[in-house]
C-alpha cells in the first residue's frame, strides 16, 4: 500500500501510540528504543554543548545546580547530565518530571543504584516546584503539545527557570521523516517507535514557528537562540543572565 506522507508545510494533527493507554511493559519497550534512538542520533549533544557553554561556576550558586527535565520519559537525558556534572565536579540536584506514572517508575528502574535523580509523576502545568529551579530542559516533549500549550510551557519555564531553559525537539522535514520510517522498520525498533518516530517529525517545527511561539510567550528574537542540529533536531535555548547582560 503506498505511504501517505503528511504535508510538511504545517504541523500534522496526528496522535502517537505512546500517548494512548498501554501496559507498563509496552511503554518500557517503547521508551527503551526511544533512548536507543537518542543515543544513535547523538541527541544529547545539543543539550550538553549548551550546558558547557553556560560555564556554570558553582561558587556563584547558593547550592547544587537544580535541573528539571520535563517529559523525562526513560530518563536517559538526565542520566547523561548526571555523568556530565560528575566529570566536571559540578554538584547537581536533578529532577525528572513525567505525566505518566509508569514512565517515572521505568526511569527509576533504568537508573544505576548510585544515581541521585529524583523522579516525579505530575503534569508540568499543575506542578509547583518545592525548591527553586536553575535550568529547565526537555527533549522530544514540546511536539506533543498544541501551540497554545507550548506558549503556556514557555511562560511556565520563564517563571520557574532562574538561569535558563533548553528545548531539544525535532525539525519537520521530509528526508528525516522517510529515513526514520524506513530505518525503524529495518532495525525492528519497538512498534510504537516505528509509528511515533515519523509522526513526531510530522508534528515538529520550523524555526519561524518557534519565533512566533516565543513572541506569543513574550520573548523577543534577542532572548532566545533557535538552532538546528544534524540529524533532524531543532533546539530553542534561553539564557536569562546573558540576555540581561547583552541588553545593558
Ligand atoms: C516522546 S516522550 C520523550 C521522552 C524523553 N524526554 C526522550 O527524549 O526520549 C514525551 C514524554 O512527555 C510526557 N508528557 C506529556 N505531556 C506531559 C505533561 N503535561 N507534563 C509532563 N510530562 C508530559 C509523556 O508522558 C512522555 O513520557
Amino acid at each position: 500500500m503506498p505511504h501517505n506522507a503528511p504535508d510538511f508545510r504545517h504541523r500534522a494533527e496526528l496522535t502517537e501510540k505512546m500517548d494512548e493507554p498501554c501496559s507498563r511493559e509496552q511503554l518500557r519497550g517503547c521508551l527503551r528504543d526511544l533512548a536507543l534512538t537518542n543515543r544513535l542520533t547523538m541527541a544529547y549533544r545539543p543539550l550538553l554543548r549548551w550546558l558547557d557553554a553556560l560555564e556554570i561556576a558553582q561558587p556563584h550558586l547558593a547550592g547544587p545546580l537544580h535541573i528539571l527535565d520535563v517529559g523525562c520519559g526513560y530518563g536517559d537525558s538526565l542520566r547523561r547530565i548526571e555523568r556530565w556534572a560528575k566529570r566536571r565536579g559540578i554538584a547537581v540536584a536533578l529532577t525528572g518530571l513525567d505525566l505518566s506514572l509508569d514512565a517515572t517508575v521505568i526511569a527509576a528502574e533504568a537508573s544505576p543504584a548510585e544515581s541521585a535523580i529524583h523522579w516525579v509523576n505530575a503534569d508540568v502545568f499543575s506542578y509547583t516546584p518545592r525548591q527553586p529551579i536553575d535550568l529547565v530542559v526537555s527533549s522530544l516533549f514540546t511536539h506533543h503539545l498544541a501551540s497554545d500549550h507550548i506558549v503556556r510551557f514557555l511562560q511556565w519555564m520563564e517563571r520557574h527557570a532562574q538561569i535558563g531553559w533548553f528545548i531539544n525537539d525535532l525539525s519537520r522535514a521530509p528526508i528525516p521523516y522517510h529515513f526514520f520510517r524506513i530505518f525503524s522498520k529495518l532495525a525492528r525498533l519497538h512498534p510504537f517507535v516505528q509509528h511515533d518516530g515519523p509522526v513526531s517529525i510530522a508534528r515538529a517545527f520550523h524555526p519561524v514557528e518557534w519565533r512566533d511561539l516565543c513572541f506569543a510567550a513574550g520573548l523577543g528574537q534577542q532572548d532566545v537562540q533557535i538552532q538546528s542540529f544534524k540529524p533532524a533536531r531543532l533546539c530553542v535555548a534561553r539564557r536569562k543572565a546573558q540576555s540581561r547582560e547583552e541588553r545593558q
